[in-house]
């Protein structure tokens, strides 16, 4: 299949390019698009052969829900048997946002979109382009991040192109991502609200809100014996080519025990990267060092680990140390989705 590619340029040519992926959802194709958190591979949410083609353009399994994203707040009642007080405060606080709120169901949504759950997924995303498009499609669009199964969420239309070319019929390229992580999930079908993926909408945030908000438990340990209560968190994620290992402790210690390793690895002729901060980054010794940011500004981090994970990819990088991040605020769904690339390797020095 040949894909089409179309940059949003915030000119009068956008409406069209909106309108021609719109028509391609409506008749039952993927178009990948931008949103604030990270690209999206859209289709039809209310057509189930739509959800189907969207699980094997990104080889997912299909008891893996996807999310419906929605355009209005007037959309959200067709697709959910009731709006409970705390989603409406939810959504007053933060939609259009990254947050994706769990309701029971309609008969309207598919159980190919829902992964044969009686519960949807659905968010409002805030990128203009986003709900420009949507709008076009008919107003439910089911959207998983855009990359393949298993590989880290693309930031930006390159890595979707990567990832996507020839697979699906069109990418909306709107350039860099805002955030650069998923949306926040929090589980409202339960007593007591609870997040089942830290985002950008942090518990803290959430809890100014709503009061008391629990966290599943599985998100940050990896031995609770239970499964994720959002069944994607399951699946070995987010993951580089390379060995990707966490080092925590005392600073310095980290820095020493990082440039030990490099030295060792390199003099075999491995190619080792390191995930620093601007803390520390003049300190390493290895040849490639990427810093994601200052720890005094957390949204960098964010933004920048899914492309330096990447990047590390088109580099053949074989062996990455990250340094590791507070759990606190956004720190953790940084700590989150690192511990998940690194499939829980962390090291303590
Ligand atoms: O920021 C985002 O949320 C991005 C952009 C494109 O909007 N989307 C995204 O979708 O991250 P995806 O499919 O990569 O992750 C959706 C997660 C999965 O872990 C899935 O298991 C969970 O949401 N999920 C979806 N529906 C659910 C449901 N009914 N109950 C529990 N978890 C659900
Ligand atoms: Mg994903």
């Amino acid at each position: 299949m040949e894909t089409i590619i179309r940059k949003i340029s915030n000119t009068i040519e956008d409406a069209e390019n909106f309108r021609i992926a719109g028509n391609i959802i409506k008749e039952g194709g993927l178009v990948a698009f931008p949103t604030e958190t990270v690209y999206g591979l859209g289709g039809d949410a209310l057509n189930p052969a739509s959800s189907q083609k969207i699980y094997a353009a990104k080889g997912r399994p299909s008891d893996n829900p996807l999310i419906v994203h929605i355009a209005s707040m007037e959309d959200l009642a067709a697709i959910v048997k009731e709006i409970p007080d705390t989603a409406k405060k939810l959504a007053d606080a933060f939609w259009p946002g990254p947050l994706t709120m769990i309701f029971e169901k309609s008969d309207l949504v598919p159980r190919e979109t829902t992964g044969g759950l009686e519960t949807v997924a659905v968010r409002m995303p805030s990128d203009p382009a986003a709900l420009a498009f949507i709008k076009e499609a008919g107003g439910y669009v089911a959207a998983p991040s855009a990359n393949l199964s298993g590989k880290p969420s693309p930031t930006s239309a390159k890595y979707v192109e990567q990832d996507m070319l020839g697979r699906i019929e069109m990418i909306l390229d709107g350039g860099d991502v805002e955030i650069g992580l998923e949306s926040t999930i929090v589980d409202l079908t339960s007593e007591i609200p609870m997040i089942l993926r830290p985002g950008y909408v942090t518990k803290e945030m959430l809890e100014a809100c709503l009061g008391l908000v629990d966290l599943d438990k599985t998100m940050m340990n990896k031995d609770t014996g239970a499964a994720p209560k959002a069944p994607g968190m399951k699946y070995r994620h987010y993951a580089p080519k390379g060995d990707l290992c966490i080092v925590e402790g005392d600073n310095e210690k980290v820095v020493s025990y990082i440039n030990e390793q490099t030295t060792r690895l390199e003099t075999e002729g491995k190619k080792v990267g390191i995930i620093a901060t601007d803390e520390n980054k003049d300190k390493y010794s290895a040849k490639i060092i990427m810093s994601a940011g200052s720890r005094t500004r957390e949204e960098t981090i964010a933004h920048e680990l899914y492309r330096i994970l990447r990047k590390f990819d088109d580099l053949d990088v074989a062996y990455i140390y990250a340094e590791s991040f507070d759990t606190s605020g956004m720190g953790q769904a940084i700590m989150n989705r690192l511990l998940k690339a690194a499939g829980h390797k962390v090291i303590h020095v």
